[in-house]
């Protein structure tokens, strides 16, 4: 086993780092930077049909969720087809409205989950063209989909998905892109969004270089009873998934929130003790976001803000800024979950936790 975690603690925290050599596994022979375009080869055969669809919808369960959320933001961003998320258990018991016209995306690492699974079978009962996004190669899932794409992410070890998360993101956005061309965006702004995707493992490594001092915010906040988490557009399923992350793992109660949502529940919990992470990154939100991280400090939360680089202005209203490089908005969340990845995994070791194999979860749910 000490070997296999590659002289890591633990693999949870091999797997974080694995995320740059991840991302490169994800995107080779796939993205194809002098040609202008993505080369899915599992939908290649459906892409039109894909293209054609009326409506995506995409069901999943826990990170994969958080994932397929993130694709809706990208999908309707770039392809401009609608897209629903839906949770797998939720799909399967409510008689749904899918049909021919509808395009049904199961995301799964494990390609096992009951739920998921049974969310596939329904979909494709109802005549709808099911893809699938799965990391295990042969799995059920996998099978059972008409035609689908793998993450090549290697072997998940950790129950709380990381490097999975970041590689079914990163699938999201080729498959957005492969919706796109030709069609809802020029060639010239393919060339630059793929561009910016291939510079991603360099700038997630340089992230993962933040690990002492996100280990020393660790330590300062390891005994907060709660957490929240905020974040705006596509870095609200990143700000579910960051405390989704710490609960995993840690038991501290966190909850996730999109960060405008915070005045109508969430800012009635806000006192001196509680610690509130803002991805608060340099895009189309956020003005909108420092004003909610002034509404925090007026009523003394603890802020700790994940910013762009170079953003001083962050750097004056929050506790503790973690700075990511530089990205367009639909790219940020491939960045900004790495740090909370981090976050949540010290805190959880602090307080000596079992991370690989936190209580109660198990890392594929094959039983209902
Ligand atoms: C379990 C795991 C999670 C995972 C979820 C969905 O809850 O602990 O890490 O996100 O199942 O699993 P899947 O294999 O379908 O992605």
């Amino acid at each position: 086993e000490k070997i296999e975690k590659g002289g890591f603690e633990h693999f949870m925290l091999k797997e974080i780092f694995e995320q740059p050599s991840v991302m490169h596994d994800v995107m080779r022979g796939r993205v194809r930077l002098e040609e202008g375009r993505v080369c899915l080869g599992g939908i290649e055969d459906y892409l039109d049909r894909l293209k054609q669809a009326k409506r995506i919808v995409i069901c999943a369960c826990g990170t994969s969720w958080h994932a397929g959320l993130i694709g809706e933001y990208l999908i309707e961003e770039f392809a401009r087809i609608p897209v629903e998320v839906d949770y797998a258990s939720e799909f399967r018991y409510r008689n749904p409205i899918v049909g021919k016209d509808d395009v049904v995306i199961v995301i799964s690492q494990s390609g096992e989950t009951a739920d998921t699974l049974a969310a596939l079978r329904t979909a494709k009962e109802k005549g709808a063209l099911v893809m699938g996004i799965c990391n295990v190669v042969g799995s059920t899932i996998a099978r059972e989909t008409l035609c689908g794409m793998y993450t090549h992410a290697g072997p998940e070890v950790g129950v709380a998905s990381t490097k999975a998360f970041t590689a079914q993101v990163i699938m999201l956005y080729m498959l957005a892109m492969a919706l796109s061309k030709g069609r809802t965006i020029s060639h010239d702004e393919i060339i630059l969004n793929l561009t910016e995707l291939a510079d991603l493992p360099a700038k997630a490594d340089r992230i993962l270089n933040l690990d002492g001092q996100i280990r020393d915010i660790a330590e300062r906040f390891k005994d907060a009873k709660n957490f929240l988490y905020l974040g705006r557009g596509y870095n609200f399923p990143v700000a579910l998934e960051g405390a989704l992350k710490l609960k995993e793992i840690s038991y501290i109660h966190a909850e996730g929130y999109p960060a405008a949502e915070m005045k109508h529940g969430p800012i009635a919990l806000i006192d001196e003790d509680m610690p509130v992470i803002f991805i608060a990154t340099r895009d189309s939100t956020y003005a909108k976001i420092l004003s909610n991280i002034e509404e925090v400090r007026s009523r003394k939360g603890r802020v700790i803000a994940i910013a762009s680089e170079g953003d001083k202005e962050v750097a004056r209203l929050a506790e503790h800024v973690i700075y990511i490089p530089q990205a367009s908005g639909p790219i940020t969340p491939l960045l900004t979950v790495i740090p909370l990845q981090l976050l949540a995994y010290h805190i959880a070791t602090l307080r000596g936790c079992n991370v690989d194999r936190p209580r109660n979860l198990a890392k594929s749910v094959t039983v209902e």
